[in-house]
């Protein structure tokens, strides 16, 4: 079933109804100039701060108004979205970097946090697929994994080449996104294809079957807005399937 509206872990932030939805999924502002530092500029706290307290936010996105805006038109392609179920993760913008260490030093403080098991129970980091083959550059992710189960994606990539021609907020849009969980794994590809084949704007970036955490995904790119969705089957850990998705 199709949830329009997700909201564990609300605190004291407003209901679905009074939030925009929110496309920016960048830590820190992003301005007219095409500098898009590495966490923002902010100090490692700072930045972690606004990570927390935008995925609080966005839990709450209601997935039929984003789905529809993504897409493009008014209403919802002719897919079956009813095998949609929320939000699986969402995947945040760090910035661009200019060296390994920069995002070196940036693991180190989250294993300290997965460490210290307060927010976060674990902690991974791994080179991005993506980044190299679409946009020609290194990139890296790190995988993190909150006390309720909740994930989040974190992605960077490097300053360097063609990546660096592109306006900040095209950069922040094509590597961020929000993933959405499909109940069946054999579900997950005739949706992105049909997206595909529907609207002309959407395309199929990426595919993978099964990866080695049991997860079933694709990531469609909406080529007018540069923006990006992801659709993911998680197979159940009692199925062999592993709670982090990447
Ligand atoms: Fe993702």
């Amino acid at each position: 079933m199709l949830n329009s509206t997700l909201g564990a872990d609300n605190g004291d932030i407003p209901c679905k109804s009074q939030c925009p939805l929110d496309t920016n999924l960048y830590i820190g502002t992003i301005g007219q100039s095409v500098e898009l530092p590495f966490l923002g500029g902010y100090i490692f706290e700072d930045a972690w701060l606004q990570i927390v307290n935008k995925m609080k936010l966005l839990k709450q996105t209601d997935v039929i108004g984003y789905l529809t805006e993504f897409c493009g038109n008014d209403a919802l392609p002719k897919c079956d979205f009813s095998v949609i179920n929320g939000i699986n993760h969402i995947a945040f913008y760090l910035g661009d970097y200019d060296t390994n260490e920069q995002v070196l030093q940036w693991y180190s403080f989250l294993q300290n946090k997965a460490k210290c098991g307060e927010e976060i129970t674990s902690v991974l980091m791994g080179p991005s697929y993506i980044s190299p083959k679409q946009y020609g550059t290194q990139g890296w992710w790190y995988s993190l994994v909150f006390k309720d189960d909740f994930v989040i994606e974190l992605f960077c990539c490097h300053r360097f080449g063609q990546w660096r021609d592109k306006s900040s907020k095209e950069r922040v849009d094509l590597m961020s996104h929000l993933a959405f969980e499909v109940t069946q794994m054999e579900a997950v590809k005739p949706l992105i294809e049909g997206l595909e084949r529907i609207e002309n704007h959407l395309q199929v970036i990426a595919y993978t079957e099964q990866d080695e955490m049991g997860h079933t995904y694709g990531h469609v790119r909406n080529n007018q807005s540069n923006r990006v969705i992801e659709l993911v089957h998680q197979l159940p850990i009692e199925d062999g399937g592993q709670g982090e998705t990447v």
